[in-house]
């Protein structure tokens, strides 16, 4: 299906997610079902500045789909000079991502991430400006607090030519707390059909269902990714045992530390180890093991155990 000028298997897509969305949990999610994936938000400014850690994360592979490299900058030409070292640097990338969502003051305070719903006519050239390198572009914004403003900016970014804009039903000043409100993806999914995607409170299959009955283009998982890793693999049918995620994750767990080395793969698994041992007898003792691991190996045995050992 096309979907955000890119042709794509399905519907569900791996958000963007800082620190957490590297090439191998990239990997991991186009593996079990994600139709496209993000990088974290990288920097323009790192990228302009020939940042090694910056250009560390557009690391990518022949293992993964389709990848949107999300980009933050406060300023045009700042934004499509980045994009340039992108497309001379990344690999593989299907498209650009504009993160105007981002409600941390790290950001907001250089007038990037969620700062710019207060510009449209910044966020409109932005936007312009990326289109110019020739690939699609995906912007990712939050909700405004009225439901007309939000409407009125999505309207700004599509006719400068976005091709896809995801909505968080949060307001910026909501960060990550309380609840991500869907009515306003549905009005803007009736309003641009075709166009939004939506993020917000994605934790279990019969939420990615509420979202594509509303019309949305696409359903972006992000923290649910964690707590619930085979969401989209349910969401096709597809069950699978408690032995059988174990041993996808060790894959998972080995692929990490190849990539990554063992302090990142340990980071992950201890993320990723919640999923598992939820509803496991005594599974607070559990999960406080797990937490506590500081090597693979032992994670790997906490997880391989389980309610055994109780
Ligand atoms: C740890 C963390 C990092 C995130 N990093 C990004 C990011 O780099 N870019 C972005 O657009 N959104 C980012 N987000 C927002 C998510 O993509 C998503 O929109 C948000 O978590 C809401 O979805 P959820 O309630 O299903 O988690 C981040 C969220 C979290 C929790």
């Amino acid at each position: 299906m096309r979907i955000g000028g890119l042709d794509l298997a399905g519907k569900i897509f791996l958000a963007p997610l800082a620190g957490i969305t590297t090439l191998p949990v990239r990997e991991f999610f186009t593996e079990h079902g994600a139709s496209l994936t993000h990088t974290e938000m990288i920097s323009c400014a790192g990228l302009i500045r020939d940042n090694a850690k910056t250009f560390d994360m557009l690391e990518s592979s022949e293992h993964e789909g389709p990848l949107v490299v999300q980009l933050f900058a406060n300023d045009s030409g700042v934004l499509v000079s980045g994009g340039e070292v992108v497309r001379e640097r990344c690999k593989k990338f299907s498209a650009f991502g504009i993160n105007m969502a981002c409600p941390m003051p790290k950001i907001t305070k250089n007038g990037c991430g969620s700062a710019i719903l207060r510009k449209p006519g910044l966020a409109a050239e932005m936007v312009k400006g990326l289109k110019t390198l020739g690939v699609p572009v995906w912007v990712k914004m939050r909700r405004l607090e009225d439901d007309e403003d939000t409407l009125r900016f999505a309207d700004v970014i599509i006719s400068a030519g976005a091709d896809n804009v995801c909505i968080h039903g949060r307001t910026p000043s909501q960060r990550y707390e309380g609840i991500a409100d869907r009515s306003i993806i549905s009005q803007s999914s009736r309003e641009f059909p075709g166009m939004i995607s939506a993020s917000g409170d994605v934790r279990e299959v019969k939420d990615i269902e509420e979202y594509l009955s509303m019309g949305c283009a696409g359903v972006m998982i992000a923290r649910g990714a964690f707590s619930n890793p085979f969401m989209i693999e349910e969401y096709c049918g597809r069950i699978r045992s408690r032995d059988e995620k174990i041993s996808e994750l060790l894959n998972f767990a080995h692929r990490a530390y190849e990539i990554s080395g063992e302090h990142k793969a340990v980071v992950l698994m201890k993320r990723f180890a919640g999923s598992i041992l939820r509803n496991e007898r005594g599974s607070a003792e559990l999960r406080q093991k797990a937490m506590m691991s500081g090597s693979l190996e032992e994670i790997t045995e906490i997880l391989k155990k389980g309610n055994v050992t109780i």
